[in-house]
């Protein structure tokens, strides 16, 4: 939508100042609305173009803006020009503003592409992108932090998805260590296959809490526990064959959950998978000189920068076996050479931030000059996720919750009664609450988990981007013997359209400010603006009762409207809904 008026305005820069046009495609922005309202629709910042060398850094400012701005001529498509401090506005010519925004939707359908500005996304495109995300530990809790790097990695690999990158969705599963041990171990005393037939997360959870409880004060188990993690490691095929039917039922149940979550994978993996690999990166880390053994007899890296041992990373133990970080080493290096990624992202909370500094660290003192487009996603706590029952131990207990929660507020509206399937709908609009409260601020940030607050229908909820859609999709039904495929500009000129077609014009920026810094909160706070803005418009603009040509317009306009919420919401991992 934004890109035909990016390209007109830069290539008419381009005459002017004769240079090539794209390089004024980074000093032009959509302005944003603020609270007063605004008539130019875009922006050039000066400062831009001195530093990028296109004009001359010495001098006046402000006179260098006036004298660019004065050579700028109106034309058919920019209709004025004005200069202020350092930056240049445009308004453009209104009529074809209309027209062109409004050209992507003659047909009101899910699929509608925006045609985002190749040119602005150029420095982004990165091929393939492996983004790992969710990774919860077999047998244990799936906690708050297991929540945010699902949704948040489920985000990420969407935006990259509809920018053109080719993704990879990868689960690495804690699979292996100790843990299984005493699973092993447990579930040879509390095991019961008929429990772990019906309830198999629980039923694993509750063994493991119960042996890990025995082994506090018996060596007997700890011992047991020992020896099946040694037969484990030797692929001993009894406990392999157990370990393997635990690992098999869990993704299959997590497979199942995610699916309510509007989450996949490409590829379960883990720890377990990197296990001899992980043998052998110590084995070339010795050989390059890099591995030192510590007095403790332990296996370490120096990192420190003076050489000193002053900052060191422990990678084998007295014993000879390998830990989380060794596993994340070999794993890094298959995934490359499996996956021929141009850059992978992991999403997990902040505490792992120095595990995987140290990760990338390892990886280029060993020569892996790919290391560098690897990145951590960190992401902050989240106090107080409790569901009416206690604790949540269980993704599924959450999602429950969610969508019981919602269901009660539902109730309330007569229109929960006309629904096909009300628990459906209720879960999906949980979720997409769930998702806007975890999203709206930066990713770094804790924040305090509030069903009440993020279940309100009014404010900045994802209760409310759901309203929003399902009363656009209504309005569209209602109004289906309207022909909107053609319309007349003129007749959507006043400040409401304008406005919402001014936001809309910034939906690639947005798009492209997300994919830099891979926070999600410029597309969510893009988004709940939008909302806001159609509620003004559903009172100012009727459809029903205004003269045909009229009502084709603003139907045309809310359909726009309702393809760029949808599309946002599903980048954002949210399933619109068309009714609630
Ligand atoms: N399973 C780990 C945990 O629950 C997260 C794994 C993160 N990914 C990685 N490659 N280390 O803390």
């Amino acid at each position: 939508m934004a890109c035909f008026f990016r390209r007109r305005i830069a290539a008419k820069l381009g005459r002017t100042l004769q240079q090539p046009e794209e390089v004024f495609i980074p000093a032009l922005s959509a302005v944003p609305l603020f609270k007063k309202q605004k008539t130019a629709d875009f922006k050039l910042s000066i400062n831009t173009l001195r530093a990028n060398g296109v004009l001359p850094s010495g001098g006046d400012i402000q006179l260098q803006t006036e004298n660019l701005a004065s050579q700028l001529k109106q034309d058919s498509v920019v209709e004025d020009v004005s200069a202020d401090r350092g930056t240049i506005h445009f308004t453009l010519n209104r009529k074809l503003f209309v027209q062109k925004m409004l050209e992507p939707f003659e047909k009101h359908g899910e699929d509608v592409t925006f045609g985002l500005d190749s040119e602005l996304f150029d420095n982004l495109k990165r091929g393939t992108t492996l983004v790992e995300y969710s990774s919860p530990n077999i047998a244990k809790k799936f906690h708050a932090g297991h929540l945010r790097s699902t949704i948040i990695g489920n985000f990420i690999a969407n935006l990259k998805q509809s920018l053109g990158n080719n993704v990879i969705r990868m689960n690495y599963l804690g699979d292996w260590g100790m843990q299984f041990g005493l699973l092993g171990a447990g579930f040879g005393r509390f095991g019961c296959p008929e429990k772990l037939k019906q309830n198999p997360l629980q039923h694993l959870f509750e063994v493991y809490v119960q042996v890990n409880k025995e082994a506090e004060h018996s060596e007997v188990v700890k011992q047991a526990a020992r020896h099946f993690f040694r037969q484990l490691e030797q692929h001993e095929s009894e406990a392999v064959s157990l370990w393997q039917r635990f690992r098999d039922i869990t993704v299959s149940e997590y497979q199942h959950v995610y699916k309510r979550l509007g989450v996949h994978f490409d590829i379960y993996s883990g720890e377990s998978e990197h296990q001899a690999q992980a043998q052998e990166t110590v084995q070339q880390l010795r050989s390059r000189g890099l591995l030192k053994t510590s007095e403790k007899g332990t296996g370490v890296v120096d990192l420190s920068p003076d050489g000193d041992m002053s900052s060191i990373c422990t990678l084998l133990r007295s014993d000879g076996t390998t830990l989380y970080i060794t596993r994340d080493l070999a794993a890094a290096a298959d995934r490359k050479q499996k996956y021929h990624f141009d850059e992978m992202i992991y999403v997990t909370d902040k505490s792992q931030a120095n595990h995987f500094h140290q990760l990338f660290q390892i990886l280029l003192a060993m020569g892996h000059s790919w290391a560098e487009s690897c990145q951590h996603v960190p992401f902050g706590l989240v106090q107080g996720m409790k569901t009416r029952t206690g604790e949540v131990v269980f993704l599924e207990d959450v999602l429950n919750e969610a969508r019981a929660r919602m269901l009660h507020n539902m109730s309330q509206s007569k229109t929960t009664k006309e629904l096909d399937d009300p628990e459906d709908t209720a879960e999906k609009v949980a979720i997409s609450a769930l998702i806007v409260q975890d999203f709206k601020g930066p990713l770094q940030s804790d924040y305090k988990f509030d069903w009440d607050k993020m279940l309100q229908a009014q404010g900045d909820t994802g209760v409310f981007l759901q309203y929003t859609h399902a009363r656009l999709c209504s309005l569209i039904r209602r109004n289906e013997g309207i022909d909107a495929a053609t319309f007349d500009p003129s007749l959507l000129l006043e400040r409401t359209s304008v406005t919402i077609l001014q936001h809309l014009l910034r939906y690639d920026e947005v798009l492209y400010q997300s994919a830099q810094d891979l926070q999600p909160k410029h597309l969510v706070n893009f988004l709940l603006k939008l909302c806001h803005l159609i509620a003004s418009a559903h009172r100012e603009l009727p459809v029903r009762g205004s003269p045909q040509e009229v009502a084709q317009a603003r139907l045309r306009l809310f359909s726009g409207a309702c393809s760029v919420l949808a599309s946002g919401m599903r980048i954002l991992g949210i399933t619109p809904v068309h009714k609630m």
